[in-house]
Order: C-alpha cells, then structure tokens, then sequence
C-alpha cells in the first residue's frame, strides 16, 4: 500500500477525461467476509486494491483464511483453515468489518472475539442492530472492556427479528447469521443497497436458500453447508457519482468506465435536476458534463432506493457553482456535514442547522443534531495555498473536487483517509486534467 500522506492540487480549470472506477469497497469486503462461511477456495473479480480491503485481508488472515493477490484484481481466499476466533484491532484503528466477522466466526469456530471500532467520523455508529441479531439467532453476547465476546451453544437457529431501521451492515450480519442457522428466519426491514443485492446473489451462488420479499423482508432458508464461489464485484457507485459531480461543477466532460448505469438510479435525476448531463458510452461506461447552467436543488439523503447519504458530499461541492438556494437534508447519519467547513475556507457559502429541512421522517428530528444544511450558489472557490485536513473517506475526495475547482494551489493532508476507499488518485486521475500531485 501506497506511504503518501498528501496531495497538491492546482485548481480552476474544467476536469476532463476518463477514468476507470473501482470495485465497490462497500461490496469487495463484505463479499470477502462471506467467503469464510465455505471450506474451500472463493476467487472475487474486479476486487479493489485499496486500503479497507487491505486492512480486511489481514483480519481474515488473522482467523487463519490464506489470502492471494493475482494481477490487479483477482483476490483468492481459501477459508479451509479458519482457526482463531480473536479478530485483531484493524491497523486504521477504525473500520466496520470486526463487528461482520462476528456471525461467520460463530458458525465456522462457535465463537468470535471482536473489538470494540468505529467507522469513519461521522456519527455516532452504534452496533446494537447487529449485537441483538446474533442473539435472536441463539449466540450469548458478553461485553467485555475490548470488545464483544459471542459463543454459540449448539448451532445458531432461525429467527424472527424487525431491525429498527434499515442498516446496511445489521441486514449483512442478518445475512451471514441466518445463512447457516438451523431453520428458516425472516428478517423484516432490511436495507437493499445495490452492494447488499450483490451479496445476496454471491451467498445463493455459494448455494445459500436466500429470498428478497417485497417490503424490504428477507426470508433466510438455513442450509448445512455453503460452497466457494467465483464472484464479480460490481463498480463503486459512489466513486462514479464523484467523478460525475466534478465533471458537472468544473464544467468538464468525464467518461467512468466500469460502472452499471442501474445502481446509479437515483443519482441521475437530481444531478439532471441541477444541470448535470449523462450519456451512455457503451456497456459499463457513462460520459457525464454540465449540460445547461447549474441551479439549486432541495435534496434528502435515505436508505436505497433514496438519494445515498454517501452521494451528498460530492453532490454539496457541485451545489456551490449552482445558482440559487440549495437544502440538503441528511437521514442518515446524525454528523455528516463537518466537511462543509473545509468548503467554506475556499470561499464556500454554507450554512449548518438541527432542524430537519425537508419531509422524510428523520430519526434526528428535535434532537440537535447538525444533520441539515443550505449552500448558496454559485461562489467562485479560491485557495491561496490553503490546507485541508481529510476527516473521512468521502469528505475526502469532496476536498480534492473542491480543491479541482478552486483556482490556485490546495494542500490536502491525511490522505491515507482517502486511499482506503479510492487507491493511489494520483496515479488512477492520469486519465483526467485533474492537476494533483501526491507527496
Ligand atoms: C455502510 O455503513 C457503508 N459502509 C457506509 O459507507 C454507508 O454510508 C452506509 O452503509 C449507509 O449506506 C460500509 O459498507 C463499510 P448502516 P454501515 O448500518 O453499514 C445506524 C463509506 O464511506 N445504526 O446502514 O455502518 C447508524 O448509526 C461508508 O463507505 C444503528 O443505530 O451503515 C446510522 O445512523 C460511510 N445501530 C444508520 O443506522 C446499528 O447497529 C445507517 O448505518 C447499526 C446502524
């Protein structure tokens, strides 16, 4: 992995080219947890070599899976020889994979030691959904002061449990729980992101008995064993509405390749809505550009199909060339506007608020939390040799759009935070006018 700790933007001109995106880090590491479940050798196509895949692989190579790289993207995982049921602190100090490995150690060893992480700063980032999931399917949960301690007494059996709410990782544990659990579970509630389909379908193809219910239900037929697989990961389809907002807000024309037009789905029509342009270049290849002067836009970040909270960063950045008033008002995640500070520095106007400023029934709602914002358009972005400090994975890559735009010279510093997700941009943007250097 890359030893780069900054980039050197020079910004202000359009960004154009083409750029190939990478498999998507939010399937690629779930799709590596679920290889556990199967003695044998699973092979995962198209997967990303970036940090959080990284530091997955070590904590599977912890529990005693063999891990190898063939060229570029071919990840082989024999988990015949799974052993250890301590998952380690991964290497970032945060990341959401230990609490995923809780329910495939349960059923592989009958016990699992996982540590207490957070994931990126950008909430709070319970895991109670995913704690009382393994209880429902049988397993003893001990809080210990490093971790959570799980054994299972016999095999995990079928359940029936409503999750709270629809979150990505709960309906994953739910998945890998239910999977190889005595009986058949229904899982009510669960979330049905793009990536959370693909893992469905990898399980079924590794002969799991797994049906998707209308009403986000899920009905979980047990089965004794599960059998390795040869799986593709789908393109990240954050990374391609990124290169998407900043063709859009410089005024350039991008071509992504490898990226399946349909997981963008509610992505287009708001970025139509604010000016954005899309066009089909071929199988897996979308040009995106400004096609008529950008204007302001109410948007609400949700759960799939809603617009993903994961889109509104780059999305915020594009909204500072828009004319007008633009409201974003964000479902997910309670704290995930610290970024727009960075923004400001560059001349952005943006304005944080508590109250939800929109209509979908938010969980944040009279609680104080900054989960609302206003963005004034359009301001033209200056750096006279400013520097940004990256707090997490896709404020990141906003700082480097916001950087692209901004005319002069941006240093952007913990860059490592943004490689986790998207590799080494220096050498993955050469495609693009994208002036960045990485030190
Ligand atoms: C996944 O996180 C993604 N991460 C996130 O991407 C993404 O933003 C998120 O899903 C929503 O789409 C990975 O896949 C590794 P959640 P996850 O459980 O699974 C609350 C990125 O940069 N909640 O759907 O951790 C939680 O606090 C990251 O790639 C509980 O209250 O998200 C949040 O408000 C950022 N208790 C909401 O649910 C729980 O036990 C949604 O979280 C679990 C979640």
């Amino acid at each position: 992995m890359t030893s780069t700790q900054r980039y050197l933007v020079q910004g202000g001109k359009p960004v154009s080219g083409r750029i190939r995106c990478l498999g998507a880090k939010n399937f690629a590491t779930k799709a590596m947890v679920a290889a556990l479940l199967a003695e044998g050798t699973t092979r995962l196509l198209n997967a990303p070599r970036i940090g959080d895949v990284e530091i997955t692989r070590k904590l599977l190579a912890a529990s005693g899976a063999k891990l190898d790289w063939s060229g570029d993207s071919d990840l082989a995982i024999d988990a015949s020889t799974i052993r250890s049921c301590d998952v380690p602190v991964p290497d970032s100090g945060s990341n959401r994979i230990p609490i995923l490995l809780l329910g495939v150690l349960l059923h592989r060893i009958g016990e699992a030691h996982v540590p207490v992480v957070a994931g990126c700063n950008i909430g709070a980032r319970p895991v109670d959904f995913h704690l009382t999931a393994a209880k429902m399917f049988g397993a003893e949960i001990e809080v210990a002061p490093d971790g959570y301690r799980a054994r299972r007494s016999g095999p995990l059996k079928a359940c029936h449990y409503r999750l709270p709410y629809p979150s990505v990782g709960a309906t994953e544990s739910c998945l890998y729980l239910g999977v190889l659990a005595k009986g058949t579970s229904i899982i009510e509630g669960v979330a049905i992101e793009p990536e959370i389909m693909a893992l469905i379908t990898m399980l079924n193809t590794m002969g799991a008995r797994v049906q998707l219910k209308p009403n986000r239900e899920l009905i979980i037929e047990g089965v004794d064993r599960l059998y390795p697989t040869t799986y593709d990961v789908l393109g990240d389809r954050i990374e391609a509405a990124s290169w998407a907002a900043l063709a859009a807000a410089t005024d350039g024309e991008i071509t992504v390749d490898g990226i399946d037009p349909a997981t963008l789905i509610n992505f287009f029509g708001p970025f139509n809505s604010v000016g954005g342009g899309v066009s089909i270049e071929g199988p897996r290849s979308i040009k995106f550009f400004r096609r008529h002067p950008l204007r302001s836009i109410v948007l609400e970040t949700d759960v799939f199909p809603g617009f993903a909270t994961d889109w509104q960063q780059p999305f915020a950045v594009m909204l500072t060339q828009a004319s007008g008033i633009s409201i974003i008002h964000e479902t997910v995640y309670e704290r995930r506007f610290g970024y727009l500070e960075a923004l400001s520095a560059l001349g952005a106007k943006t304005q944080i608020e508590t109250h939800c400023l929109g209509s979908v029934p938010c969980r944040f709602r009279g609680r104080d939390f900054p989960h609302s914002a206003i963005v004034r358009g359009p301001t033209e972005l200056r750096s006279d040799g400013i520097t940004l400090d990256v707090p997490d994975l896709r404020a990141g890559l906003a700082y480097v759009m916001a950087a692209a735009l901004a005319k002069g010279e941006t240093t952007i510093t913990s860059v490592q935070r943004i490689e986790r997700g998207y590799g080494e941009l220096a050498v993955r943007t050469k495609g693009l006018s994208l002036p960045l250097q990485a030190f």
